[in-house]
């Protein structure tokens, strides 16, 4: 086996774009790497607008949340003063000392390398891989520095990919404006929404105590995937005249429950007399929604009875289901981080003309699926299911 080779993708993130994301993802399958380090810069407190590094890590951390091979990396984040890129790949060649270093940069960087800090000894410490983008200096000039870098041990390997030339300052601006751009990740732009940066209004009062929590109690994917179900359940509550921020709540809470350990859930369930159905107490794919419910309330001081109960129904669903239940249970389903199962492509073409038909849709197709593998669905399930057909009929 060869030597293991690490990408490293080092930037201010503020925010993490499509841009990196392509950057990352053609380095990855064109160079053969292993796997890709993220790593946020940290920036010094006096320079304005730039997020926070909590917000900009934690936005890192749920956008690359789908690939398993893209790694957050926290070392520019701990360092305090100036940070270089000798000192950074000077560490990372310490903690991995048998792979090859694989650092990304853009065209421009080419021309800028001669003036880093200790650039001679950095040239040796790395790969250097190219990504395309538009500069301001010609063909001549790129290639007599590059040969001036190789003469003196750099090495250097094109990442074959469509020019990236994404401005952050612009992309903030539009989100500034509320525009829509396909230039940032739906969990991304929730996430700022949420809490109301770069020139937004936060829509959750709480926001920094809740995102804490939930970042501290979810893992990666979990949180991506929370985020994603907040995004899609305000979009249905607009398309659908449901209470945006009741949707927006219930779903980024609908989860809080879900990494506990079966055994927890079950004590909380059983100090709280949650439920008498052994079904449900003998999963946690079933209960973590009832115990979400519950710390909806304890832990997260919700009080909207209409939050808690599309909360405690987001598994099962049940009969008469409100609205705001619909669109919990259908956004938890076909958020844009799904990874894609049978009915997914049809439920999403549905969801924006109705709530009933996708919800039934999705529900049956979860039902055939547990009978599949040789179980009952839950009898609340078929009674949703019923209701919703009765519903659906009689429209
Ligand atoms: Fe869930
Ligand atoms: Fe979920």
């Amino acid at each position: 086996m060869g030597k293991e080779r690490i990408g490293i993708l080092g930037g201010t993130f503020n925010p993490l774009h499509e841009g990196h994301i392509a950057m990352a993802r053609a380095a990855l399958e064109k160079c053969s790497l292993d796997r890709l380090l993220f790593l946020p810069d940290s920036v010094p407190p006096h320079k304005t607008g730039i997020a926070p590094a909590l917000d900009r890590w934690r936005m890192v951390v749920a956008a690359t949340a789908f690939e398993p091979r893209f790694e957050p990396c926290r070392m520019e984040l701990e360092r305090t003063g100036t940070t270089y890129t000798y000192d950074t790949l000077t560490a990372l060649r310490a903690a991995y000392p048998k792979a090859e270093l694989c650092y990304l940069i853009g065209t421009d960087t080419l021309m800028e390398l001669h003036h880093w800090y200790r650039w001679q000894e950095v040239l040796k410490l790395c790969t250097f891989l190219v990504c395309p983008r538009t500069t301001q200096y010609s063909v001549e000039q790129l290639l007599e520095q590059r040969r001036m870098l190789i003469s003196l041990g750099a090495s250097f390997q094109d990442v074959e990919m469509p020019v990236v030339n994404v401005s952050s300052t612009e992309l903030r601006q539009a989100i500034a404006e509320d525009t829509p751009t396909d230039l940032l990740s739906p969990v991304e732009r929730e996430y700022i929404g949420l809490c109301g940066m770069y020139g937004t209004q936060a829509r959750i009062q709480r926001h920094e105590e809740w995102l804490s929590r939930l970042f501290s109690d979810l893992n990666a994917k979990r949180f991506a995937h929370t985020l994603g179900v907040a995004y899609t359940a305000r979009q249905l509550a607009i398309l659908h005249h449901v209470d945006q921020q009741k949707a927006e709540v219930a779903a980024l809470l609908h989860d809080c429950a879900k990494c506990l350990p079966l055994k927890e859930m079950q004590r909380i369930a059983e100090e709280h007399q949650l439920t008498s159905d052994e079904s449900l107490k003998s999963s946690g794919a079933l209960l973590h929604a009832l115990v979400g419910s519950h710390m909806a309330r304890e832990v997260y001081g919700v009080t909207d009875r209409d939050i808690l109960q599309a909360i405690a129904c987001h598994t099962t669903g049940k009969a008469e289901m409100s609205p705001l239940d619909m669109v919990v249970y259908l956004a938890d389903k076909i958020e844009p981080t799904r990874t894609a199962y049978p009915l997914l492509h049809k439920v999403r073409m549905i969801a924006p003309l109705s709530l009933e038909k996708a919800v039934c849709a999705t529900m049956k197709g979860s039902a055939s699926h547990v009978r599949d593998t040789g179980k009952k669905p839950h009898p609340d399930t078929l009674a949703a299911i019923n209701w919703l057909e009765e519903r659906i009929a009689q429209s």
